[in-house]
């Protein structure tokens, strides 16, 4: 039998006085003699809706007995309810249990607040808190309408390799794939590791980044993006940091370092406007029990411009702020998430796009500027979380490339087909990659981002 979903009933798409069956789980119940209330869930929506059940139910006795996360079939008659705060209930006229919990008493998710540490130790139950249901269906609402605005903007989505041979970020961070026996693995005669047995004939790893691959399309179809997981093995243990994330990565063909920035805003933006149209129920919690303010901050996000600004100048500006930073502020450091916070929190009170970064501590494929030591890189920095977007424009040069490859210990003929983008054809072209959940966490406020993906990698830590 079809039952409706509870999201469709509390949104009134359901006629009211006609029958009809719901499925879900109980998230509270009080009763007396006479009335059992129940509150029941199905996940659609972050309220639960109302059942009420008299005693002429046969099987009244143990309803009155169920607990949190019982399991039920509900069929009745959908009546506009008198009580505050909800719209619809239902009328009970026949409860279905499915399937009860075991032992209430020990019942992990039992209804009270959990810290979101015991939530982690829990990954498999915490889906049935208020909390990650919450997160989930935001993260599902940013993923629509990530892929809205591409597919809106004529961008073609490409499925890179997870699996890879290349470092896009030569930062030495792979993780390796290999089905070589390693506690005895084949040696070259230097008594190196030989590889060249190996599944895939060399080494081969996890992919950093779809970048290298997407760049491919980018320069045949003007337009495309990658959306999927890339791994890092950073020793990171931080609240910005996985071991495993999404990424969402656009590239565009006949660009500059401005048109991938305005790509930038203009996506978020426009997430940020989907997000406050589609899941204003679950914001409402967040904004509650997580981040006071929240909402007003993403409406503001949604239409306040992004200011832009040369790394060289907020250097300067980080300088003679008169703030003391853990890591000394000078001409050619990596910004640490302290100068982030400061230049976004403070200095501007909202996003921040950087633009021109020293090369040295950039990527080999970003485009070198006339200056000779700077790049065309942008990050776009967040209030309250740092980095969320890091970009370029690439290198489209051949030789220059060349140069900077050898520079940075690279083999060119490694990156032969990187390199014939820029023998046939070659154009001005960038991209950037969105950690995806440094954004659904920076858009419930949520503190770590080990909370907004279902199962967190992190180092020492892989269950379930
Ligand atoms: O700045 P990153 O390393 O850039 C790249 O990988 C480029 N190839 C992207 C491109 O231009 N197509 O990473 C991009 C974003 C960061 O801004 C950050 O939001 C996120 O990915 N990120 C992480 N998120 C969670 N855990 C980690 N360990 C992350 N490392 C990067």
């Amino acid at each position: 039998m079809s039952h409706a979903a509870i999201s469709d009933v509390l949104a009134g798409k359901h006629q009211v006085d006609q029958q009809i069956t719901l499925k879900g789980w109980v998230r509270t119940v009080r009763s007396n003699p006479n009335f059992a209330f129940i509150n029941l869930h199905d996940g659609s929506c972050f309220d639960p809706i109302q059942i009420v059940a008299d005693n002429k139910l046969s099987n009244y006795a143990e309803v009155c007995k169920l607990t949190t996360s019982c399991s039920l079939s509900v069929t009745g008659k959908l009546v506009e309810s008198l009580g505050k705060g909800q719209s619809f209930e239902i009328q009970a006229e026949s409860i279905e249990i499915i399937g009860l919990v075991e032992d209430p008493d020990t019942y992990p998710m039992a209804p009270k607040r959990h810290s979101v540490e015991y939530l982690r130790e829990h990954a498999h139950l915490r889906p049935r808190t208020n909390m990650i249901g919450a997160v989930t269906r935001v993260r599902n609402c940013l993923a629509q309408a990530i892929h809205r605005y591409f597919h809106e903007n004529g961008f073609q989505w490409i499925a890179t390799p997870i699996i890879t041979a290349s470092d896009c970020e030569g930062a030495g961070e792979m993780f390796r794939v290999s089905t070589l026996d390693m506690v005895n693995p084949p040696l070259k005669e230097d008594g190196k590791v030989d590889f060249a047995e190996d599944f895939f004939g060399k080494e081969a790893f996890l992919t950093v980044s779809g970048q290298l691959n997407v760049e491919t399309y980018a320069c045949a179809l003007s337009k495309v993006y990658t959306f999927g997981p890339t791994f890092r093995a950073e020793n990171s243990n931080t609240s910005r940091h996985l071991a495993e994330f999404w990424m969402v990565e656009p590239e565009l063909a006949f660009a500059d370092l401005a048109d991938v920035a305005s790509c930038a805003e203009n996506m978020l933006k426009y997430v940020f406007k989907a997000v406050l149209a589609e899941r204003m129920d679950d914001l409402e919690f967040f904004d509650l029990r997580i981040q006071k303010g929240l909402i007003e901050r993403l409406k503001t996000l949604s239409e306040q411009e992004f200011v832009r600004m040369d790394y060289t100048d907020a250097i300067e500006i980080l300088k003679n702020c008169g703030q003391k930073f853990e890591f000394p502020v000078e001409w050619g450091i990596d910004l640490s998430s302290e100068h982030e916070r400061y230049l976004a929190e403070k200095h501007v009170g909202g996003p921040v796009i950087l633009q021109n970064y020293p090369k040295d501590i950039k990527a080999f494929y970003m485009r070198l500027n006339d200056d000779n030591k700077t790049v065309a890189a942008m990050d776009v920095l967040a209030p309250g979380i740092g980095e969320i977007i890091g970009g370029s424009q690439r290198e489209d040069r051949l030789d220059v490339l060349d140069e900077r490859m050898i520079e940075v210990g690279l083999s060119p003929n490694d990156y032969y087909w990187y390199r014939d983008l820029r023998r046939y054809g070659s154009v001005p072209h960038g991209g950037f990659g969105l950690g995806f959940e440094r954004l659904v966490a920076y858009v419930t406020g949520m503190q770590n981002v080990r909370d907004v993906i279902p199962f967190p990698r992190t180092p020492k830590s892989a269950t379930f």
